[in-house]
């Protein structure tokens, strides 16, 4: 299911070379493969098998309405944080039944707004959230179906800034206090008491903290039975990571000897927790935002110059940090690579953009295909967080974003124009 790889010298997305979109659009550009969407999706959704199981996607991951309409054409549903991501996906189509709404700070507009959209469910995050949520169904004289998101202080073992399952974090209402706001929460006759949230962190490489939080939900909801309270449904949350390191090969490109780079499949991770949580009967929804399209996109920049120091060479490319701020702010790892492929050589460099920040770099110190002014190369694995995290910092124009199925090219996004940044 590769559909981003090389044909001899060439790297392609689908069937075309990505130099050709580089001299046809220009750079920096994001490119996404639209089967390699579909393909994932469809690969999620067997994965799960019961038809009442659902992929909720995390529109947080990559907003673009021609992505989200593929997705929900699909039939995935969706899982929004706050009225701008609903709107966007009831505007691509995503049903209402199928979408829940997560997120620590919900505003009672954007309550009413969800409310009156009749989304499937809120996903709670705090007992003054319960009150607001049952305040303003009161008002709508409507009633609200809703999840307690619970904090399972389970570490996820990835980024701390991505890590959101202990309880050192925001999210969630502590598992400690469970028992307790579900009985509560049982007593409001504005809300109807459906099921489970959890979500414990991104860009989780293991298998077993997610064992051990499917571990606990399975435990209280078996809690919650006994006590009366008959949740139908467990949203598991996302998470799944995927693997940065060694997303394409070609014998002239140093692989990464990383011992930590094989990531689970989905399938894989799924497998290891469906069984648990089948044993209650609920149906079982997640939430996968990354490991749906991060391998489906590339960002294309064009080498700008290369800078020597005495102990340093930089690569200074047209991307910078405004476009894809992954690696200034969690520190990540893509893998990047020539678009062409002219040579075996390869040096050590830094790879920067032209942002006014030290910490607008893709790659410091990691061997490198040997590069010149002009070149083009990819930015791998940045289908997720790309450009939804872009910016017009330093009055940087927001990138191009473009769909390629088979031999067709669609641009789903123009470039943004300078009379835009006003
Ligand atoms: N559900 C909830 C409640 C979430 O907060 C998130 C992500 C997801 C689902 C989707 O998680 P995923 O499957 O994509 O891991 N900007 C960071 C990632 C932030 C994730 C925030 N929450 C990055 O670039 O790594």
């Amino acid at each position: 299911m590769k559909y981003i790889a090389y044909k001899e010298n060439t790297l392609l997305c689908e069937d075309v070379p990505l130099s050709e979109l580089a001299e046809e659009y220009g750079t920096p550009l994001y490119v996404y493969s639209k089967n390699q969407i579909i393909e994932q999706y469809r690969y999620f959704n067997n994965a799960l098998g019961d038809p009442r199981h659902r992929v909720c996607y995390a529109l947080k991951a990559n907003a673009n309405h021609h992505i989200l309409k593929l997705l929900a054409n699909e039939g995935a549903g969706a899982d929004v944080v706050s009225a701008g991501e609903l709107f966007l996906a009831l505007k691509a189509g995503f049903s209402p039944a199928v979408t829940v709404f997560a997120g620590v700070g919900k505003r009672e507009d954007e309550i009413e707004y969800a409310l009156k959209q009749n989304i499937f469910s809120f996903n709670v995050e705090s007992v003054s959230e319960l009150h607001t949520i049952s305040r303003v169904a009161l008002r709508c004289g409507t009633k609200a179906r809703i999840s307690l998101r619970i904090n399972p202080d389970i570490d996820a073992q990835s980024h701390p800034y991505i890590t959101t399952g202990l309880l050192s974090t925001k999210f969630g209402i502590e598992a400690s206090k469970a028992l307790e706001v579900y009985a509560y929460a049982a007593t409001l006759s504005s809300l109807e008491l459906v099921g489970v949230h959890t979500h414990i962190g991104s860009q989780i490489t293991r298998v077993e903290p997610f064992i051990a939080t499917a571990n606990y939900i399975t435990g209280l909801v078996g809690k919650l039975r006994e006590t009366g309270i008959h949740l139908s449904h467990i949203d598991f949350g996302g998470g799944f990571g995927v693997q940065y390191v060694n997303a394409v090969e070609h014998e002239a490109i140093k692989q990464e000897e990383n011992p930590n780079s094989t990531v689970p499949t989905p399938a894989e991770f799924l497998g290891a927790v469906l069984p648990i949580l089948q044993t209650t009967g609920c149906a079982v929804w997640i939430e996968p935002g990354r490991s749906l399209i991060a391998d489906a996109g590339v960002l294309i920049t064009r080498v700008i110059s290369v800078k020597e120091n005495t102990n340093k060479k930089f690569v200074i490319v047209d991307a910078g940090m405004n476009d894809l701020i992954r690696p200034s702010l969690y520190q990540a790892y893509h893998q990047i690579v020539p678009l062409s492929i002219s040579t075996y050589e390869s040096e050590k460099v830094d790879v920067v953009g032209p942002i006014c920040e030290n910490t607008d770099f893709f790659a410091r110190e990691r061997m490198l295909s040997k590069t010149n002014a002009g070149d083009c190369l990819a930015i791998m694995t940045t289908g997720a967080y790309g450009f939804v995290l872009s910016s017009n910092y330093n009055g940087r124009l927001r990138p191009a974003e473009i769909l390629v199925n088979g031999d067709r090219v669609r641009i789903i996004r123009p470039r943004q124009l300078m009379g835009e940044l006003e």
